[in-house]
C-alpha cells in the first residue's frame, strides 16, 4: 500500500515546534498594536483577475506560480500573498470614508508553486501590515525601524535593511526605456527567459539569479537618474527619517522585486545569512500609491511589507520551553482520582497548566509521564493521602517532597511555579496575575 504524503512543499507543524510560532506570532501582534495596527483576515481564495491585476500580468507569481481552479465558471486562486486581498477589501468597504489612516496588519498562509527548498515552500505563512492614506515618507521609515525592533526582539543575527526608490509610474516608465536600450545590444547574451522578459517586462531581469544575466545587469543604469524631483525628495527624506531613528540600511540601486505594484520606496531585509543562504529575504514591502486607484477606489497611497514567518522562525535564536504542562496530578486508586479530577480543575482556575492522570497506572508509570510533559511538580493522592487530608507534593525540580493539607496545596503548587524560573509567557493567566 502507498502511505499517503503531504503535498510537496507544503509542511505539517507538529506540537513540538509550536511553541516558536507562537512566540514570533505573539510578538509580532504585540510589535504591530503597539504602532496603531489592527488586524485584518482575508479570504484564503481571491477572483484571479486580483492578482492578475493588482501584482502583475508578467510577474513569475501571476505566470507561474499561482494555484487556480475553475468552480461553477468562476476563476478563483488561492492567496500568493495578502495585499493584494487587503487592498481589494479596503476598497470594497470603502474604509477610506471612514478613517483617514488604515493601518491593518495580518498573518496566514500564502500558496505559491514554487521548486521547494529550505526557506521556499508551496505552502508558507506571512506577517505582513498595510497602510492606507500616508503617503510621506516619515511612514515608510517608521514601518522600517518597526521591524528592525522586532528583528532584535526576535534575536535575529547579520539583520540587514536594503532600500531603494522605483519613482513614480512616470519614472518607472521612463527607466524601463533607459534598461531596454541598454540590454537590447545584449540580449544574446540573456538567458531564454530574459530574453523574453526584455519586452514584456525588463525591470525583472535586474532581480534575475542567472549568471548570465546578472554579468549584463551590472553595468546597467539604476533608475535614480530616471527619477523626477518628488521622487527624488521623498527618497532622499525617507534616508534622512532612518538616519535620524539610528537604524543602519544600506542603499541598493538595483533593487527591484518580483511584483510590479510598487512606486517609490522599495525594500527588503536579510538576516542570518549562514543559515539561510545570502539571497534569502526575510521582508520584502514598499509602497504602491497606484493601487487602490487600479483595483476602482479613490486615488489613495499606501504602503506595506510581509515577512516569511518560516524563514524567521529559520533566522531567530529564540528558544521557547518545551514542557506542556505545570503540574501532574498522580491519583492512585479510583477513590483518589475522583477527588484529583476536582483537584485538577482547581489548580486550572488558578492558572497552572496540569493534567489529571486517568489511565489507573502506578506511580512509576504516573512520574514518567510527568518527566516526558515537563511538570515541575507531582500531586500525588494516595488511599493514605485522602484518609488523611492531605496532598503529597513531590516538586521534580527542587527534588523535596512534603505532605500539606489539600486546601493548601493549590496555593502551594502555584507558588512553587511561580518561582520556578520558567517562561510565564505560556501561561497567559500567571502572566497576568503577576504584573497585576
Ligand atoms: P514577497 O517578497 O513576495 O512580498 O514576500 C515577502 C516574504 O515572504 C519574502 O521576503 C519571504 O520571506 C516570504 N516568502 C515569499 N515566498 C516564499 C516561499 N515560497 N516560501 C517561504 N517564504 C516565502 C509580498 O508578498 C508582498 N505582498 C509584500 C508587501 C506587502 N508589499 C507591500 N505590502
Amino acid at each position: 500500500m502507498t502511505h499517503l504524503r503531504a503535498v510537496k512543499g507544503m509542511n505539517d507543524v507538529l506540537p513540538d515546534e509550536i511553541g516558536r510560532w507562537h512566540r514570533v506570532e505573539r510578538t509580532f501582534a504585540r510589535t504591530m498594536s503597539l504602532y496603531g495596527f489592527r488586524e485584518v483576515r482575508t479570504p484564503y481564495v481571491e477572483p484571479t483577475s486580483l492578482f492578475v491585476r493588482a501584482v502583475g500580468e508578467t510577474t513569475d507569481i501571476v505566470e507561474k506560480e499561482m494555484y487556480s481552479l475553475e468552480h461553477h465558471g468562476e476563476l478563483l486562486t488561492l492567496r500568493p500573498e495578502g495585499t493584494a486581498g487587503a487592498a481589494r477589501a479596503y476598497v470594497e468597504h470603502a474604509v477610506h470614508a471612514k478613517e483617514p489612516v488604515t493601518r491593518w496588519w495580518y498573518a496566514g498562509a500564502m500558496f505559491r508553486a514554487e521548486r521547494p527548498q529550505r526557506g521556499r515552500y508551496r505552502q508558507f505563512y506571512q506577517l505582513g501590515a498595510e497602510i492606507f492614506g500616508d503617503e510621506g515618507p516619515g511612514c515608510d521609515a517608521e514601518v522600517i525601524d518597526l521591524l528592525a525592533r522586532f528583528f532584535g526582539e526576535l534575536r535575529v543575527p547579520g539583520v540587514q535593511v536594503l532600500v531603494n526608490s522605483l519613482g513614480g509610474q512616470e519614472a518607472r516608465a521612463r527607466y524601463r526605456e533607459a534598461l531596454t536600450r541598454y540590454l537590447a545590444p545584449h540580449t544574446a547574451s540573456l538567458s531564454p527567459d530574459s530574453q523574453r522578459r526584455l519586452s514584456t517586462n525588463p525591470l525583472r531581469i535586474l532581480d534575475s539569479k542567472d549568471e548570465r544575466d546578472q554579468l549584463v545587469v551590472r553595468d546597467a543604469p539604476t533608475i535614480h537618474a530616471s527619477l523626477d524631483a518628488g521622487d527624488q525628495a521623498h527618497f532622499e527624506a525617507l534616508r534622512r527619517y532612518l538616519d535620524a531613528l539610528g537604524t543602519p540600511y544600506t542603499v541598493e540601486p538595483r533593487l527591484v522585486r518580483g511584483l510590479d505594484y510598487y512606486t517609490r520606496t522599495l525594500f527588503e531585509i536579510t538576516g542570518a545569512p549562514e543559515k539561510l543562504g545570502a539571497g534569502s529575504t526575510l521582508v520584502g514591502g514598499g509602497r504602491y500609491d497606484a493601487m487602490i486607484a487600479d483595483l476602482g477606489g479613490p486615488k489613495i497611497p499606501a504602503f506595506g511589507f510581509a515577512a516569511g514567518l518560516e524563514r524567521l522562525l529559520i533566522a531567530s535564536q529564540v528558544d521557547v520551553p518545551t514542557n506542556v504542562i505545570d503540574a501532574l496530578v498522580a491519583p492512585l486508586g479510583e477513590a483518589a482520582a475522583m477527588a484529583a479530577l476536582g483537584l485538577g480543575r482547581e489548580l486550572r482556575g488558578a492558572g497552572l497548566r496540569c493534567e489529571v492522570d486517568t489511565r489507573g497506572k502506578s506511580l512509576k508509570s504516573q512520574l514518567r509521564r510527568a518527566d516526558g510533559l515537563g511538570a515541575r511538580v507531582v500531586l500525588i493522592l494516595g488511599e493514605s493521602e485522602l484518609a488523611e487530608g492531605v496532598v503529597q507534593v513531590k516538586d521534580l525540580d527542587a527534588h523535596t517532597e512534603e505532605r500539606i493539607p489539600t486546601a493548601n496545596a493549590v496555593r502551594v503548587v502555584v507558588d512553587r511555579c511561580m518561582a520556578a524560573s520558567r517562561d510565564v509567557d505560556s501561561r497567559p493567566s500567571l502572566a497576568v496575575e503577576r504584573k497585576s
